[in-house]
């Protein structure tokens, strides 16, 4: 069977292309999921995308992951990431194996963006331009 992958992406994601593009690039929201959607369709895994800027609407995002059973997580909290016990507690409650993800080098940046509430549960960290690309290859 199909294995599926929510992509779920936090606040302020849906103005890539738009904002600060010396650190986030020209690519747009809608090309990222082109992209995205074309690879997926290359690997034959079912992936569904998610952005919201509201934190209870990524924690319901995660939870319904839950219930529909679904096989992997890349998740780009934004902001969240930062300081967002409900986005952990919500992973936590899954079990889904989870990848985080950050387009830009987040270690390199304000020390702010160092810290991160996902990082004690997700396998794994992937950062760049590629790191959904990559992060849905490790979760196959
Ligand atoms: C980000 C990094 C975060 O620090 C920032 O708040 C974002 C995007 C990234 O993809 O590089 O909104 O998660």
């Amino acid at each position: 069977m199909k294995k599926t992958i929510w992509v779920i992406n936090g606040p302020n994601i849906n103005m890539l292309g738009i904002r600060e593009p010396n650190i986030y690039g020209y690519r747009t929201y809608k090309n990222l999921i082109k992209e995205i959607k074309k690879h997926a369709k290359e690997k034959n895994v079912k992936v569904k995308c998610f952005q919201s800027n509201y934190e209870g609407e990524l924690v319901s995002i995660i939870q319904k992951a839950y219930f529909k059973k679904i096989d992997g997580i890349v998740i780009n909290p934004a902001a969240y990431t930062h300081y967002s016990v409900a986005i952990l507690d919500a992973l936590k409650a899954t079990n889904i194996d989870t990848i985080e993800v950050h387009i830009s080098d987040v270690n390199n940046r304000e020390d702010f963006r160092k810290i991160s509430f996902v990082r004690s549960y997700v396998k794994e960290c992937i950062t760049g331009p590629n790191c959904y690309i990559e992060a849905i290859d490790k979760l196959l």
